[in-house]
């Protein structure tokens, strides 16, 4: 087998056999399929696309490049949840509580931010003494005890995914449906996940611009999750504007604490809703939505879940007293409102350039050496379709470093658009692809 007739054969519109992909994935890692082969590859993937067979070869190949977590000492059915990432995302501080108050297993290994995106890894380590870097037996015995832990990344997971993705990323073919299909089904299936809940977004602060591409993606990750036995089921939700009304680790610790006390913002609240109930009938606890939803509708009432990230916090070596005492939390100690101009309604918020502007205070990092401040970032006060008056605060700027400051004032500002008509209404949930 030679990697230039693997090459010329998808060029011409081919099928790849289950042994070409794998030889290519298995020769790219060994160095005997070059760097320039790979690239050449990948851009005839990007405009000829894969079958769901091809797909799923490329996804096993790349789970098999590396180390496969074994999450067999945990009782349960595993069920993971990823988001194709966003800003203001922090639905995993309350959707994990919630779900594991309900009994299910949470096994979360989280990552770090990088651009525009935050991680929850760095959200969590904004609450004082929180340890993310635990060892694996004291991770399967958080879960087994409290049903939840959540530690960031550790092994050798997916190195061909990794090394693919550089490459991609330099070479124009990072957005190609089946490749990122792939990369981000190969990283949880080898991370050890039974079965897996997306929430696929879409929008100008989302990988997928348009609502056709993220259902595409959607489509095709799930078609991949069934060819490998681990159901899997996506949710295609919206991130044109921020989740809920907060950027930056600390800020949004504090907002999912409040959303676990049921005062939350009402889109954070029913993402959660929407896929812990797809958490809890993948994980065999409810028969329905409809049942899921109803079960983690009480436990957020009832205080169990809030008590349940208590519980987290406190496992992983945590300041438990956080959750009542939320002024604990690291606080930035400048603030800066951002007002707007004229009289209207918010028209769009570009949710990219707010997570930008967020990255630009040092509540993200630009490159992976950067440090994190965990106490800046961004409250946002008025929401797309809102009204405004002429001087009235649109957002808040938190800030421990002026020149910062000053940068993230001119992209947020940038980021506003305020016209005098109210813009159609855009919905959280788009739609599901089971
Ligand atoms: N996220 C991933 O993990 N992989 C991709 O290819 C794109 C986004």
């Amino acid at each position: 087998m030679r990697a230039y007739d693997i090459i010329l054969k998808k060029r011409n519109g081919q099928e790849l056999s289950t042994e070409e992909i794998n030889f290519l994935i298995e020769g790219y890692m060994s160095g005997k399929v070059a760097d320039y082969q790979m690239s050449a590859w990948a851009m005839t993937v990007f405009f000829r696309g894969m079958t769901e067979r091809e797909t799923a070869d490329l996804t096993m190949a790349m789970v098999r490049s590396g180390e496969q977590v074994n999450l067999s000492p945990i009782e349960g059915i595993k069920v993971d949840k990823h988001s194709t990432g966003g800003v203001g995302d922090k639905t995993t501080l309350v959707l994990g509580p919630l779900v594991a108050a309900a009994g299910v297993p949470v096994a979360k290994m989280s990552g770090r931010g990088l651009g525009h995106t935050g991680g929850t890894i760095d959200k969590l380590e904004s609450i004082p003494g929180f340890q993310t870097g635990i060892k694996k037996e004291q991770f399967f015995n958080n879960v087994n005890q409290i049903k939840i832990a959540v530690a960031g990344q550790t092994g050798n997971l997916t190195p061909a995914d990794k090394k693919l993705y550089a490459l991609r990323d330099v070479t124009a073919t990072v957005d190609s449906i089946p490749l990122i299909a792939s990369s981000i089904m190969s990283k949880k299936i080898a991370a050890g996940a039974d079965a897996i809940v997306l929430d696929v977004k879409t929008g100008c602060g989302a990988f997928m611009k348009t609502e056709e591409d993220a259902f595409k993606l959607a489509a095709t990750m799930v078609g991949i999750g069934a060819k490998v036995g681990r159901k899997t089921t996506a949710v295609v939700t919206d991130m044109d504007q921020p989740l809920g009304n907060t950027v930056g680790n600390a800020l949004e610790v504090k907002e999912a604490i409040l959303t676990l006390k049921d005062k939350g913002p009402a889109d954070l609240t029913e993402l959660c809703y929407t896929l812990g109930s797809r958490m809890l009938v993948l994980g065999g606890r409810a028969n329905t939505y409809d049942e899921g939803r109803k079960i983690l509708e009480e436990l957020l009432k009832s205080g169990a879940a809030l008590s349940k990230l208590k519980e987290l916090v406190e496992a992983q070596g945590g300041d438990g007293t956080v959750i009542e005492n939320e002024e604990l939390l690291p606080e930035a100690k400048y603030s800066l409102p951002l007002k707007a101009a004229a009289d209207g309604y918010v028209y769009a918020i570009n949710a990219e350039q707010v997570g930008i502007a967020a990255m630009v205070l040092g509540a993200g990092r630009e490159t992976k050496e950067d440090v994190i401040d965990p106490a800046v970032g961004i409250i946002i006060n008025k929401k797309r379709g809102e009204e405004v008056k002429s001087g009235e605060i649109l957002a808040t700027i938190y800030y421990n470093d002026e020149h910062r400051a000053r940068d993230a004032e001119r992209i947020l500002l940038a980021a506003y658009t305020i016209k005098n008509e109210k813009p159609l209404d855009r919905p959280l949930i788009f739609g599901y692809v089971d």
